[in-house]
């Protein structure tokens, strides 16, 4: 697909003409990043919602969960999905299951082997606990606080590149707001953030972001991580080797942020205080689940505004719209694709039994262009779709993301905010293709030239 230059009624589909009900499923491979699925794989949800909703996909066995109400009954049985490997599926390698072991017995073996789960990949009971500490930590107060900073923050990156003509979007504005915001929101002092900027420049793909060739990476890096006691190499070691020193400071002087509370925290529970790894990994994991997301929302943001003038204008003549714009977004091109769960026992989904030990994908992006759901047109982008807001990209269930109030929040100032400082873009060079993030998690673009004009 290349960025159009002309203003288009909807976002161009380059599959607009293909007879799906011809194409057999087996011919896009979502999980290999098949160059056609990773551009555009609405064409293939939609097939599967409407002929096999449930498939097995042959490349890798993985059932590919794709009706809104489908995935909704997955994520809400995480006594029977577990979430251990949400990421990497069957990328990650489980111990073989001996005669008469069950699937619960290999994820205890895998878990002994890589160490203790994050939040993302806890099951019940152990997820709870945890879950609790994090809720208390997003509290509405909280996150109304952080409000003037990012506004300032927008501001301050402009500041840097509304006088030149050209500039990247992601390294110079998409990028640094949600990991500053994150570093803000966990406590990291304002005179360390330029530091935290410069360790973020030119870092691709170690945050939440999988394709086979990084999860491959980041399972060695774990595994030599656990071999020498701890997270150690590029931006992830930067931030756990700060935080690391960051909470033994604020547990022994605790200040009035984030940090202290977490490291202060105890678990709601049983009144018992968490290690200092412990409530590292919980920091880790805010920058892990918080960066890509929010950075591929802002790119598909941009995406629509260059491919569509018309919303640019409407949103620059009035901030009102700027909320549905973002539901809109996160609806159309949900930045998380889809996340996995593995069955520990026999189990049913809708119509079709799936076998113990295997790995389903529920895929948000497609459940967000179910006509079940979302009746008016949902393969189009609808500034003014009323419903948008009942996507369901912030997932459903126990793992709710809770940074949803804070990802909103952080995009709708910053629209506004750019609306504010920027009259006009344009693609730096429209005969460019979109370039697409090589993950089957994350959707959303790598990089984005744009010229610019200031308001
Ligand atoms: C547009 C931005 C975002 C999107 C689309 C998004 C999406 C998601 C989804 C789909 C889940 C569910 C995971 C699952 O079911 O396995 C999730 C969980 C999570 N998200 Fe987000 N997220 C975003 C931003 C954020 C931010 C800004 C933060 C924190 C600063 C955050 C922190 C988390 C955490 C900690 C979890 C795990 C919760 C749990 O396991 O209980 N996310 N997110």
């Amino acid at each position: 697909m290349t960025i159009p230059t002309h203003a288009s009624s909807t976002i161009a589909d380059p599959f607009a003409d293909v007879d799906l009900t011809e194409r057999d499923l087996t011919e896009f491979d979502l999980l290999n990043l098949d160059a056609e699925t990773l551009v555009n794989p609405y064409p293939f949800f939609k097939a599967m919602r409407e002929r096999e909703p449930v498939f097995r996909e042959p490349h890798y066995g993985v059932y590919l969960v794709s009706r809104h109400e489908d995935i909704v009954s997955v994520a809400r049985r995480p006594e029977v999905f577990s979430s251990l490997l949400h990421a990497m599926g069957p990328l990650a390698k489980l111990p073989e299951r001996a005669e008469g072991e069950s699937v619960s017995d290999q994820i205890r073996k895998y878990t002994e082997q890589v160490g203790q789960p994050s939040l993302v990949n806890m099951d019940p009971p152990q997820h709870r606990p945890y879950r609790l500490l994090v809720n208390k930590l997003f509290s509405p107060k909280r996150i109304e606080g952080i409000e003037q900073y990012i506004e300032r923050l927008a501001d301050g990156l402009i500041d840097e590149f509304v006088d030149q003509k050209e500039v990247e979007f992601i390294d110079a504005f998409a990028g640094p707001i949600p990991f500053l915001v994150v570093a803000d929101l966990l406590g990291v002092p304002r005179e360390d953030h330029d530091e935290f900027k410069r360790q973020l420049r030119g870092e691709e793909f170690s945050l939440g972001n999988p394709s086979a060739k990084h999860v491959a990476t980041r399972v060695r890096v774990r595994e030599q991580g656990a071999q020498a006691g701890g997270v150690t190499t590029g931006l992830m070691g930067y931030i756990h080797d700060y935080f690391v020193r960051y909470i033994t400071e604020r547990r022994e002087a605790p200040k009035d942020d984030l940090m202290s509370q977490l490291a202060t925290a105890t678990f709601p529970d049983s009144d018992e205080q968490p290690t200092i790894e412990q409530v590292v990994a919980l920091a880790l994991v805010f920058f892990g689940a918080g960066q890509e997301t929010t950075v591929r929302l802002f790119t598909t943001g941009m995406q629509i505004l260059l491919e569509r003038p018309e919303i640019w204008e409407e949103l620059r003549a009035d901030g009102e719209l700027i909320p549905n714009f973002v539901e809109e977004c996160l609806r159309f091109d949900t930045p998380v694709k889809g996340l996995f769960r593995l069955a520990r026992e026999d189990a049913e989904i809708g119509a079709v039994r799936v076998p113990a030990g295997s790995h389903v994908l529920m895929l948000w992006g497609s459940g967000n262009r179910d006509a079940k759901r979302f009746p008016k047109n949902p393969e189009e982008f609808d500034l003014h779709r009323d419903d948008a807001y009942r996507n369901m990209s912030f997932g459903e269930g126990i793992h709710f993301c809770p940074g949803a109030p804070l990802a909103r929040l952080e995009a709708i100032i910053a629209w506004k905010v750019f609306f504010k400082r920027i009259k006009a873009v344009r693609a730096a060079d429209p005969a460019e293709a979109y370039s697409y993030l090589p993950s089957f998690i994350i959707r959303g673009l790598s990089h984005l030239h744009l010229e610019i004009e200031r308001a």
